[in-house]
């Protein structure tokens, strides 16, 4: 496939340099939301090239700081070296995870296809006792990613609210075999469901990460049924997508985060984002007329 111009992706990625990418985390803020910013990339095997990306999340830990801006940050572990061996991983993890608890940021590792399941939350059960998961949402610690699309998913989420991790739900944007995932929509949003009661019940600020409104008016009555306050689980959303319905929830009093990604690789990203809604192949081809 041909790689498209970045004026293209500008409605989903913040930009491909970081000043860009805090400036949109600064107007976010105005709007009284919070953000993830994420550095697009994926699969990184050159150990070279691992030790750059895992310099470049401690850099963005450091703008954050220094900028002051309401924003944690989310990282892949396949940008941290998943592919050349785990024992690597673990170690460029820990640097990041170090430098987020010197600046008191949050780190969310996001989930990727599910080859690399196992292996995220190996690891993650793994550095979690030494970097905690803030159950407030403030502060620092590392939380993980867990997709409804997957039928492992409910054990999975016993096991981190028993270790009282931080999860995010989202359904999951990988094209996975009906092997390991639900392939009708149907049972993608019922296992959804599922797992956002186990969480709000039984979890540690959970984040329900979906533009979907059936799964977050669900949430909210569960929540309201529950006596769970609006301050013990935020909704998630990406950067682009739903804004108004960003700021509407926000402004109910919901606390509202948006994933901001950002860099020169954002292709993946981009594809993945086009191939949920054939509405945005349309608004891509719009654009790319206009010009
Ligand atoms: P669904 O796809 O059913 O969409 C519901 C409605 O939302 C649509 O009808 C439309 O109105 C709107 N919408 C959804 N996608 C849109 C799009 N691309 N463009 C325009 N409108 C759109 N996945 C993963 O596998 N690992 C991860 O770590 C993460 N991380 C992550 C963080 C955050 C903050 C979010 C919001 C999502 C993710 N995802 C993810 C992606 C997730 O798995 C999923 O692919 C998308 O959120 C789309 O699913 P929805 O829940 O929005 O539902």
């Amino acid at each position: 496939m041909i790689r498209p111009p970045f004026f293209l992706a500008r409605r989903f990625v913040a930009g491909e340099t970081l000043p860009e990418a805090i400036e949109v985390v600064r107007r976010l803020n105005d709007r009284g939301l919070s953000a993830s910013l994420d550095i697009l990339g994926e699969n990184v095997k050159d150990p070279a090239a691992v030790r750059a990306a895992r310099d470049d999340y401690v850099g963005l830990l450091d703008e954050i700081a220094r900028t002051g801006v309401d924003s944690n940050i989310s990282i892949k572990l396949t940008m941290l070296g998943l592919d050349v061996g785990e024992a690597f991983c673990e170690e460029n993890l820990h640097v990041v995870l170090s430098a987020g608890r010197e600046r008191r940021t949050f780190v969310r590792i996001d989930m990727e296809g599910s080859r690399y399941t196992q292996a995220t939350l190996d690891l993650f059960h793994r550095v979690l006792p030494a970097y905690g998961s803030a159950s407030d949402g403030r502060g620092a610690g590392v939380g993980v990613v867990i997709q409804s699309y997957l039928y492992r998913s409910a054990a999975d989420v016993q096991r981190l609210n028993e270790a009282r991790a931080r999860v995010r739900l989202v359904k999951g944007a990988y094209k996975e075999p009906p092997e390991v995932a639900f392939p009708a929509r149907d049972d993608v949003n019922r296992s959804y469901d599922e797992l956002m009661r186990e969480l709000l019940a039984g979890g540690a600020y959970p984040a329900i990460a979906t533009h979907d409104d059936e799964r977050i008016t669900r949430t909210r009555t569960f929540a309201a049924e529950r006596g769970i306050p609006v301050s013990a689980y935020e909704f998630q959303m990406l950067y682009g997508i739903r804004r108004r319905l960003q700021e509407t929830l926000a402004a109910q009093g919901h606390p509202v985060r948006v994933y901001v990604p950002y860099g020169r690789d954002w292709f993946p990203y981009f594809y993945r984002r086009l191939r949920e809604r054939k509405e945005n192949v349309a608004f891509v081809a719009r654009n790319l007329f206009r010009e």
